[in-house]
């Protein structure tokens, strides 16, 4: 059902741009006045048992804070909301993420229940002073751990991996159109194996591995028992495996694995012996020379999955320069996206100049600054 304002805001942007000649943009109220924005310093990844929230603006006024954690892919909801807080300038929000305690320059300001029921949560702070209204969403993580099983798939890293993924399945599956390969394709870290069930659809015979047991339990019932293969690329002695009786193949997938080993480019070597002459390689990773690390660190949101030890290691550059060391002839490279899940407005602004200025897109394109890397070589 088409939604009538969603359709009147369309045509009312297309009739600014053919009366101006100029690409209008809607951007949140928010982005229109600085002085309605607190002014904070909030780190996004949570290292420590507490975080704190440095709350920088003067004056006087009551504060609220509102704890807020996800509610499905896009939406969160109130997990815990303060009294209204006096607020005398400058102070410090600390939040205990062991006793739940709150609390604003040094006084107790109550508890919320912990644990989080979610790694994700975000604080809303407003300060309301003689009618005047100043907030802020900040976002934060809490750094994960443990094996890969379901929970990493569906809250733990990914929200809702099957849904998540669907965009890069039918961009490798163009992909393997473009630029058609002989044989077998075998994919690294195959997941749930949505993409090889989509290849088999396409009439390519892809076979897959994954060190996840849960991960392999669930491609199995997808694409049947004898087409994937609980390895540890890293750990396995590759020879050892069921891919020594299968190699050569005619193509080898990677999709958001590369950055996950800890030596990203040493996998890349021992997996790409499996590769003859003339095979393909699509691959998709992180790009720690993109603009995401650049402008926020450790706060990059390639440090929120717990499983990526290479991620540092993987870049445009040094990607480039191993898949030559490597014997890859690249037919395709390009950087993309600003890649961002952080709650707060600063961090939105780029995500929304990314959607909505095609120049900006072009810009990062060209300077190998785009968050993720997407690449089809082949072998020499
Ligand atoms: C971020 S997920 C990407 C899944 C899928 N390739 C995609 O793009 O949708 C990374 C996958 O690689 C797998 N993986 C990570 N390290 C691995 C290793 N050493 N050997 C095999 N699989 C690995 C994980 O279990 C996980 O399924």
């Amino acid at each position: 059902m088409p939604n009538p304002r969603a359709i009147a805001k369309r045509m009312l942007l297309r009739t600014v741009e053919v009366l101006t000649s100029r690409h209008p943009v809607l951007l949140p109220q928010i982005a229109s006045d600085e002085a309605s924005t607190l002014d904070v310093t909030a780190p996004y990844r949570v290292e420590g048992p507490t975080l704190d929230i440095q709350i920088h603006n003067p004056g006087r006024g009551e504060l609220t804070a509102t704890l807020l954690t996800p509610n499905g892919t896009n939406a969160s909801r109130v997990h815990w909301r303060s009294k209204p807080i006096p607020f005398n300038g400058p102070a410090m929000l600390g939040f205990d993420l062991t006793s739940g305690q709150v609390r604003v320059g040094g006084q107790d300001c109550g508890h919320a229940p912990v644990p989080l029921p979610a790694r994700r949560f975000s604080w809303a702070l407003t300060i309301r002073d003689s009618g005047r209204e100043r907030s802020r969403v900040t976002g934060h993580y809490l750094p994960g751990n443990g094996a890969v099983g379901d929970d990493y798939y569906a809250g733990g890293n990914y929200v809702d991996y099957e849904a998540e993924s669907l965009t890069t399945r039918e961009l490798v599956v163009a992909l393997a159109r473009q630029y058609p390969f002989r044989g077998v394709a075998v994919e690294i870290g195959c997941a749930t194996g949505g993409l090889l069930e989509d290849l088999g659809r396409a009439g390519f015979d892809a076979i897959g591995v994954d060190y996840s047991a849960w991960a392999v339990g669930r491609a199995r019932e997808r694409v049947g028992q004898d087409r994937v293969w609980q390895v540890d690329v890293e750990k396995d002695e590759l020879t050892e495996t069921p891919l020594a009786a299968r190699a050569p193949f005619g193509a080898l997938i990677m999709l958001s694995v590369l950055e996950h080993f800890a030596d990203p480019f040493g996998v890349l070597e021992r997996v790409g012996r499996l590769v003859g002459p003339g095979g393909r390689l699509f691959l998709t990773t992180t790009n720690a020379g993109g603009v995401g690390r650049w402008l926020f660190g450790r706060d990059w949101e390639g440090y929120f999955d717990w499983t990526h030890r290479g991620v540092d290691a993987v870049s445009a550059e040094s990607l480039k320069t191993h898949l030559d060391r490597l014997s890859w002839k690249i037919e395709q490279f390009g950087t993309s996206l600003v890649w961002d899940g952080n709650a707060d407005p600063t961090h939105a602004t780029l995500r929304e100049w990314w959607v909505s200025d095609a120049r900006f897109r072009r810009l990062l394109a060209e300077r190998d600054l785009g968050d993720l890397i997407t690449c089809v070589a082949t072998k020499r």
